[in-house]
């Protein structure tokens, strides 16, 4: 590690300091970004803005998954929704009946979701383009056309996803806010589960779901071998679970990899009393986890610009020193998993 690398080091320290102190003293401290506070990432985004987001995150999964073929998807799911529950609204868009959001915190209704859903029927009933890589940097998996797939979302189905009496009952189901109160709204469903891999939520949708999906929240999950447990308890046999993973430091460190490089008792500084952070799993222990429940059927891996990688093996905690060379480099993943039949084990 470079000298000015090290120098750097006690600017997260300090990060993990303001978390102990109250905001009237911690806001003269650098400062860990918002979401580790556990109240939710963008409250003040403009609504247009996140539901073409939000489209486009849910449309990229989708896509991908037909390519993969056979991939149902009536019983949906998602783990760390973060600030709105949009992602799921346009799987039910796309067929979906029931939708289950998935948090340790419960931020999803940050956004107005009622709002948010009226601007994802404009962008359907328009077949809008999703947003291209260089409007959505940030999102994979990344595809070769960003045109409204009109092959998948054919004018016959769309007619029977937004007919007006099964938009109602979306609506009433925003409404209900997933509350025990549950909405009684014919086949639609809106769910919400916070925590949700407690042994009491699980039993409650154990079985029940088609498809899991998660946006930039495996990386944050603080037990990774109790989250692929309890995803695997929820999918029934033969279901998917379709991730794309962040595994870049999250400002934590000076490198975009810089986080293997902290000790545990430098990262619990690091951390401090932040509500969740990232959990430090790089992907291939992620796979090893996976494999234990789920067949691997698709793993788009996404690679470091190379003058982000300074970070020297020698530099590596102990716990990450068998990593190799490969999966140092690698920033981000897209990893659709397939239960395996009859998986439902003790952790
Ligand atoms: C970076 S946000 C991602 C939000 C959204 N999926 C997106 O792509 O913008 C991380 C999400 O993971 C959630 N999260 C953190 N720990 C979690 C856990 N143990 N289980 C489920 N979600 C968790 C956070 O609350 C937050 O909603």
């Amino acid at each position: 590690m470079r000298l000015w690398e090290r120098v750097k080091k006690p600017k997260f320290y300090l990060k993990g300091l303001a978390t102990s102190l109250p905001d009237s003293l911690g806001k003269y401290l650098p400062q860990h970004q918002p979401q580790f506070r556990g109240a939710g990432i963008r409250k003040d985004e403009n609504v247009r803005e996140a539901a073409a987001g939000l489209y486009t995150s849910w449309m990229r999964t989708m896509i991908v998954l037909h390519q993969q073929g056979g991939v149902t998807y009536k019983n949906v799911a998602e783990i760390g929704p973060g600030d709105s529950l949009g992602v799921g609204l346009a799987a039910l868009l796309s067929g979906a009946n029931s939708f289950l959001a998935l948090d340790a915190v419960p931020t999803a209704y940050n956004l107005n979701n009622e709002e948010i859903f009226e601007e994802l029927v404009s962008l359907f009933k328009k077949r809008a383009p999703l947003l291209s890589q260089e409007q959505c940097p940030k999102q994979r998996p990344h595809l070769k056309s960003y045109n409204f797939p009109t092959d998948i979302l054919t004018d016959e189905k769309l007619k029977v996803f937004l007919a007006d009496d099964r938009l109602e009952k979306i609506r009433i189901a925003i409404r209900a806010k997933g509350g025990r109160e549950k909405n009684n709204s014919g086949q639609i469903s809106i769910d919400y589960s916070v925590p949700w891999d407690t042994d009491a939520s699980l039993f409650e949708y154990r079985n029940s779901v088609d498809l899991i999906i998660s946006s930039a929240a495996l990386e944050h999950v603080d037990d990774v071998v109790r989250t692929y447990y309890a995803a695997n308890e929820l999918l029934r046999d033969g279901g998917v679970i379709a991730s794309s993973i962040d595994f870049k430091c999250h400002d934590t460190a000076g490198l975009r990899n810089g986080h293997f490089a902290y000790s545990d008792l430098e990262w619990k500084v690091v951390r401090g009393r932040s509500v969740f952070f990232i959990n430090r799993w790089p992907h291939e222990w992620h796979i090893k986890e996976m494999k234990k429940y789920f067949t691997i059927l698709h793993d788009d891996v996404y690679h470091h610009p190379r003058q982000n990688l300074q970070l020297e093996r020698k530099d590596l905690a102990p716990r990450f020193s068998g990593i190799s060379d490969e999966e140092l480099a690698i920033a981000e993943a897209f990893i659709i998993g397939k239960k395996h039949a009859s998986s439902n084990t003790s952790p």
